[in-house]
């Protein structure tokens, strides 16, 4: 496996790659993998013939109050579990690589990213938008793969390569979950063992939710349920649950479409996320 980490050497190599014919399938991530991250390694085998799997915890995505410095990695970790993985080439720059000079043109989506994580995280998905683009013009992939876990950044990438005619496939893997229903994140492992332990809440109400609306009962029933049954959780503090359609994350009152539940808890200083899509023809 290669390791690069430098733009210069990643973009020589990613165009030496297109020349000779290669199709180069993309993996962002921020690092300190877990099977989440490695199952899109396998997805984007599907698709290409050389894979590159980035890590770069990116500043420009984080708020001034949010854990940029408390963000868990080990790149050593990492590249190993890539390797195993079947990856081809890490490409894990520095933040001076990515971000040399101060960054003056932003890429921004408009108003899907003012709804659900972009209406308390201020300047997320531009950040987000922002870096996946510096990303496919260093990568240069012909496919990049994104997980359904981060379900609107998932519609913010697809919407961003549409609108402005970016030469990438995306393709977006399921969510991969603990034995106890928990998503897998990186920000997992910060959660103290009560709250771990807790957290399994948040899968909880929305499988429930997913058999009530299968059921026929009302979103509007569904989703206070799930508020009362996270509320009664010690230290769960509910940023939002809401029914959206997908991707377009109009507001969603009755099940006539394929339906996004998606929600964001605090456990302390610990900011977790979980979705389901619940199809209109299932
Ligand atoms: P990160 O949180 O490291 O996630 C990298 C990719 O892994 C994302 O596409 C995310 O949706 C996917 N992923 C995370 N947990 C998953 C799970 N349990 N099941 C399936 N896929 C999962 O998302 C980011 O990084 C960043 O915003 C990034 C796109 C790299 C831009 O900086």
């Amino acid at each position: 496996m290669e390791r690069i980490s430098t733009v210069s050497a990643m973009q020589a190599r990613a165009k030496a790659l297109r020349l000779n014919g290669r199709r180069i399938g993309l993996i962002p991530t921020m690092g300190y993998l877990h099977e989440g991250h490695l199952s899109l390694i396998d997805e984007a085998k599907k698709y290409s013939d050389i894979t590159v799997l980035s890590i770069f915890v990116n500043p420009a995505q984080f708020a001034p109050n949010e854990d940029y410095n408390n963000y868990p990695g080990d790149i050593e970790r990492d590249i190993s579990l890539a390797e195993k993985r079947g990856v081809d080439i890490v490409f894990y720059p520095s933040v001076e690589e990515m971000y040399p000079d101060k960054q003056l043109t932003w890429i921004n989506v408009e108003t899907i990213t003012e709804v659900l994580c972009g209406a308390n995280r201020e300047g997320h998905f531009r950040g987000v938008s922002t870096v996946v683009t510096k990303l496919f013009n260093i990568v240069k992939p012909h496919v990049a793969v994104f997980g359904q876990k981060d379900a609107q950044q998932a519609a913010v990438i697809q919407k961003m390569v549409d609108d402005l005619n970016m030469d990438v496939m995306i393709h977006i893997a399921s969510i991969v979950r603990e034995p106890d229903g928990l998503a897998m994140s990186s920000r997992n492992i910060r959660l103290t063992p009560e709250d771990r332990k807790n957290a399994v809440i948040l899968s909880q109400v929305l499988f429930r939710a997913k058999e009530g609306i299968l059921k026929g009962e009302s979103i509007h029933s569904v989703l206070a349920a799930a508020i009362k049954d996270i509320q009664a959780v010690a230290h769960a503090e509910l940023e939002y649950i809401e029914a959206r359609s997908y991707p377009d994350l109009e507001p969603m009152t009755d099940f006539n479409n394929d339906l996004l539940i998606a929600l964001a808890t605090h456990f302390g200083n610990v900011r977790l996320i979980d979705n389901i899509l619940i199809e209109k023809s299932s």
